[in-house]
């Protein structure tokens, strides 16, 4: 089995590959190999015992015949542009989000056109799909049969790679499975250019001695998931056989992964308590309109049964995230 994972040096990307490479199968069957793509070179992974590793370093357009040179089995595509850097630059968001998944699309098609496996390929979408809009509030609880309203070129983009990928699923070139991703919290290292980068630096900042910004009014209530579950969600979703009955992929659509909903101001309180006055006293509250624009448009409130019918759950509270963050972080 040949696994293909796109944004492979990124901050989930690394993550999935790890988890991978662990397992060494995929749906019971072993990973003969794993290739790895990403515009930037990865930390470079241990090659014994386990799937082979390829590590593929360049943009993802221009390293199609690569990805493709054997059969692709199953397709993890990760590799995208963040919605603060889409809102900004429109063209950049459209060729990273969607002129690169159409390619994706363009080549998994003729794999299976000329006799290939149809490649089982894995969207990782956003609840950046969802907006509200005065005619059309969100209902108390966000689910898969909720009408998308993206109010972000990002959230639009990736929307127009869902419905793509439906698609090309109904008209069987391959077999897509969309994972609608709760914000990641907390995002180790760098800050990156999500308008909700924020919820992870307001605690990794102050854990490192740093000062934070929260550009957010702390009452805000928001949706996330500790990398571990994102990642634990992104592979049931992925292994999942279609059918009906639990554990089983029914019907057509996305699956939206389970949400902790919290406040900023829980998450603050939180890091109070855990790491105390000093560390929490690191962040100042300074509302920036442009990201309360964004970051406020998504919903906070979810119904994830579907994603419980896999088995998923979500975090139990944001301690236990915090927690997570510290033990494999410090
Ligand atoms: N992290 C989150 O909170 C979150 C939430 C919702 C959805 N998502 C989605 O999950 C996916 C992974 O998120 P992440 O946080 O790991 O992102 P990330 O920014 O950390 O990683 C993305 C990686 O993709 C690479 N990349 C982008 N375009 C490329 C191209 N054309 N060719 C080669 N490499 C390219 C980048 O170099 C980067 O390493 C993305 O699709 C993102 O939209 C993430």
């Amino acid at each position: 089995m040949r696994i293909v994972v796109t944004g492979a040096s990124g901050f989930l990307g690394r993550l999935l590959a790890d988890a991978l490479l662990r397992a060494g199968t995929f749906g019971g069957e072993p990973i003969g190999r794993l290739v790895l793509v990403d515009r930037v070179a990865g930390a470079g992974r241990p090659q014994a015992g386990g799937p082979l590793v390829q590590e593929v370093h360049g943009d993802l357009v221009e390293e199609m015949e690569t990805v493709f040179a054997e059969p692709v089995d199953v397709l993890f595509h990760l590799a995208a542009a963040v919605s603060a850097e889409c809102e900004a630059d429109f063209d950049l968001g459209m060729r990273a989000n969607v002129d690169v998944t159409r390619a994706l699309l363009d080549r998994a098609r003729a794999q299976s056109r000329s006799g290939g496996p149809a490649v089982r390929l894995v969207f990782a979408s956003s609840i950046a799909v969802y907006g509200s809009h005065p005619d059309l509030p969100l209902p108390p609880a966000v689910s898969e049969t909720t009408l998308p309203l993206p109010r972000s070129s990002y959230g639009t983009q990736k929307l127009m790679c869902e419905h793509l990928i439906a698609d090309c699923t109904r008209r069987g070139f391959l077999d897509g499975r969309v994972v609608r991703l709760m914000t990641v919290v907390v995002r180790p290292g760098r800050p990156n250019a999500a308008a909700s980068g924020f919820l992870s630096g307001i605690v990794r900042e102050p854990l490192a001695g740093l000062p934070a910004v929260c550009p957010v009014d702390p009452g805000l209530r928001v949706a996330l998931s500790s990398p571990r579950r994102t990642v634990e969600g992104i592979l049931r979703v992925a292994e999942a056989v279609r059918g009906t009955g639990p554990g089983r992929l029914e019907g057509p659509l996305p699956v939206n992964l389970p949400a902790l909903t919290v406040s900023v101001a829980d998450i603050l309180a939180t890091l109070r308590q855990v790491a105390g006055d000093t560390v929490a006293d690191r962040v100042t509250v300074a509302p920036d309109p442009a990201v309360e624009a964004i970051v406020g448009s998504w919903p906070a409130d979810f119904d994830h049964r579907r994603a419980g019918a896999l088995g998923l759950e979500p975090d139990a509270d944001f301690l236990s995230v915090l927690r997570d963050y510290l033990a494999d972080h410090r």
